[in-house]
């Protein structure tokens, strides 16, 4: 079984852009890479380019990249999306309604991107996906996108603030706890591991016979991000999108 798969089956993620659930989420995805886009802050640089090539980590589908490609109409982009489960179907569905072409999805472990032996403009971490990696695997991310990516490009993370939603205004730290997605799934707090400060949580789904899963997860918060971030590139500025959500966006110029 590949990494995670187990988790995403449990936890329902939008991977199907066909579903209402994909639908509303493809939307969400297009209001934040607008706001994106309206902030100014794509690099000037890159905008003077005609061509880019974008690399998308933890991908699922590839909502993030394909949607930011699709704002940029004019230029002509290349985009790897890659995700440690395998979901070319979902990926060529999403290209398809986006009216995206020149897209490619591999199966690869984000920790892994060095092995393309690639540059890329553009990196993009979307979709909340920065707990499934420790502070240590973390900085092994941070530093292997940095050496992938062009000297003016860009990587942008979308995240929210973890620490404020869990421990300030959220119960998360409760035993059990109902979490937002997929019907009646449940996550119990099972276990700490003080070397890699990940937090262990069963999750299981009242709805479906799917076996519980154990998944690891590091609620980062976004000043932490920011901090590591801050060791590799000049800037990180960053974009509010309402809640606790942001994009992060690292760059040297
Ligand atoms: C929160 S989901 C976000 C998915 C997608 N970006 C989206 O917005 O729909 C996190 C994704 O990261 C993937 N993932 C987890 N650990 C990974 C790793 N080490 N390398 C690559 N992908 C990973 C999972 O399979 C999952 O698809």
């Amino acid at each position: 079984m590949l990494k995670n798969s187990n988790l995403y089956e449990l936890y329902f993620w939008p991977d199907d852009s066909s579903s209402d659930r994909g639908a509303k989420y493809l939307a969400e995805t297009i209001s934040y890479f607008k706001q994106l886009q309206d902030s100014n802050l794509i690099l000037r640089k890159l905008l003077e380019k005609d061509e880019w090539s974008i690399l998308e980590i933890c991908a699922g589908a590839g909502y993030g990249s394909l949607v930011f490609s699709s704002l940029f109409p004019d230029k002509k982009i290349k985009v790897l999306v890659t995700d440690t489960r395998d979901l070319l179907m979902e990926s060529a569905r999403l290209s398809a309604t986006l009216g995206v072409s020149g897209s490619v999805f591999k199966v690869c472990d984000a920790l892994n991107i060095k092995r393309f032996n690639q540059k890329f403009d553009v990196v993009i971490m979307y979709g909340l996906s920065t707990p499934h990696f420790s502070p240590k695997e973390s900085i092994k991310l941070y530093s292997s996108v940095k050496d992938v990516l062009t000297t003016d490009g860009m990587f942008i993370i979308q995240e929210m603030d973890r620490r404020k939603a869990i421990f300030l205004d959220g119960n998360y730290y409760k035993k059990a706890y109902a979490e937002g997605y997929g019907e009646r799934l449940i996550s119990e707090e099972k276990g700490y591991d003080i070397g890699t400060g990940m937090i262990e949580r069963e999750y299981y789904s009242e709805s479906n016979q799917l076996e519980k899963v154990t998944s690891k997860s590091f609620f980062w918060s976004v000043a932490e991000t920011d901090a590591l971030l801050s060791f590799y590139w000049d800037m990180v500025d960053k974009v509010s999108l309402g809640g606790d959500k942001y994009f992060l966006i690292s760059h040297t110029s």
